[in-house]
C-alpha cells in the first residue's frame, strides 16, 4: 500500500506516536468486522510500522464483535494447550481474580509452539483505577542496537521454548499462578527450538525471539546461557526500546507478536483487571541462513480440543 492511501484511509494526524521507536495510537476508527478493506490494509501497514497499536473508545465491541473484526486480520487460533475458552470460540479471558497467566514476565505469547500467533488483538473489559500497564519492546530495534559481533553471535544461537513451569531456567513464576498456570499452559507441554534471531516473513526485519518460556541455549551449557540471555534481554527491555500503555476500559491493543515482547506490569493490588484476547495464527520463524524452528517435544498430559 502506498503512502498516500493511508493519508487517505487514515489521516497523518490521526496517527499519534507514542515512543519514538515502538508504539502509535490510532485515532477515529472505530473498529468492526464491516470496515473496508483498504481501512483493514491501513492498519495492517500501521502495525508492521509501529509493531503495537492502541486504539480509545472501543466499548461497543463485545467478544464476538472482536472476534471478528480479528478474523479481518487472519485466522483465529485458540491457545494450543486449551479447547474452547470461555466466552466465544476464541477469545482467551486474562482475569486477575483467576490468577492470570503468566504475564509478568517478558514474553512473547504462545513462543513455546513453532509456528506461534503472529498477532494478537486484547480488549479492556475491566481496568483498575490505578497499576495494570502493559509494557512492549521493539524487538528488531534491540537487534539494531547490538553491536555486530552480538548480532554475528545472536545469528547463530537457537533457543529451546518450553511452557512447562518446572522448565524455564530463566522464568520466575509464582505460587499464585500455579493452579492457572497448570490449568492453562500445561495441560499439553510443548517444546520448540527456534532461532534467537528470526527474519519477518513481511518486513524482512530481524527480531529477536526470547523471553520466559526459553529453557535454555542449543548447545551452550546452562551457566554460559543465563549471561547470554542476560545480555540480549538487557537490549530488549532497554527503555528506549519500550512503550508503555496506561490501559482504559474499552481500549483495544494490537501488537506484532513476531517484533515484539511484552510485559504486563502486576502493580494493582487486589484490583479486578480483566483483559481479552484474540490471537492471529503465525508463520513458523525462520532463521537468518533459512531453517525453520522446530517443534521438538509434545507430550499431552491429556487430549487437547485444539492444537494449533
Ligand atoms: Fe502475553
Amino acid at each position: 500500500m502506498s503512502a498516500a492511501l493511508i493519508d487517505h484511509v487514515v489521516q497523518r494526524s490521526d496517527v499519534v506516536k507514542r515512543a519514538a521507536r515502538i508504539g502509535a495510537e490510532i485515532r477515529n476508527i472505530k473498529l468492526s468486522d464491516d470496515l473496508p478493506d483498504q481501512t483493514i490494509a491501513a492498519i495492517n501497514r500501521l502495525l508492521l510500522e509501529h509493531k503495537v497499536i492502541f486504539f480509545r473508545d472501543q466499548g461497543h465491541l463485545d467478544d464476538s464483535e472482536q472476534e471478528r473484526f480479528a478474523l479481518r486480520l487472519g485466522t483465529l487460533v485458540s491457545l494450543p494447550t486449551l479447547g474452547a475458552s470461555k466466552g466465544t470460540m476464541s477469545i482467551l479471558e486474562i482475569d486477575s481474580a483467576r490468577g492470570g497467566i503468566r504475564a509478568d514476565t517478558w514474553h512473547i505469547d504462545v513462543a513455546y509452539v513453532d509456528a506461534y500467533p503472529k498477532i494478537l488483538v486484547l480488549r479492556g473489559v475491566v481496568i483498575p483505577p490505578v497499576g495494570g500497564d502493559t509494557v512492549w519492546s521493539n524487538t528488531a530495534a534491540a537487534y539494531l542496537d547490538l553491536p555486530p559481533p552480538l548480532q554475528r553471535l545472536a545469528n547463530e544461537l537457537w533457543a529451546v521454548h518450553s511452557n512447562t513451569l518446572d522448565s524455564g531456567i530463566f522464568a520466575r513464576p509464582s505460587e499464585a499462578n500455579k493452579k492457572l498456570y497448570d490449568e492453562i499452559l500445561a495441560g499439553t507441554s510443548f517444546e520448540t527450538e527456534h532461532p534467537v534471531v528470526r527474519v519477518h516473513p513481511e518486513t524482512g526485519e530481524r527480531t529477536l525471539v526470547l523471553g520466559c518460556y526459553v529453557k535454555r541455549f542449543v548447545d551452550v551449557p546452562k551457566y554460559d546461557g543465563q549471561r547470554l540471555f542476560d545480555l540480549f534481554e538487557s537490549h530488549i527491555t532497554a527503555p528506549e526500546n519500550t512503550v508503555r500503555w496506561t490501559w482504559k476500559q474499552g481500549d483495544v491493543v494490537i501488537w506484532d507478536n513476531r517484533a515484539t515482547m511484552h510485559y504486563a506490569a502486576k502493580d494493582y493490588g487486589d484490583q479486578h483487571r480483566v483483559v481479552r484476547r484474540a490471537a492471529i495464527d503465525g508463520e513458523v520463524p525462520v532463521s537468518v541462513d533459512g531453517r525453520c524452528s522446530i517443534a521438538r517435544v509434545k507430550v499431552t498430559k491429556q487430549p487437547p480440543a485444539n492444537v494449533a
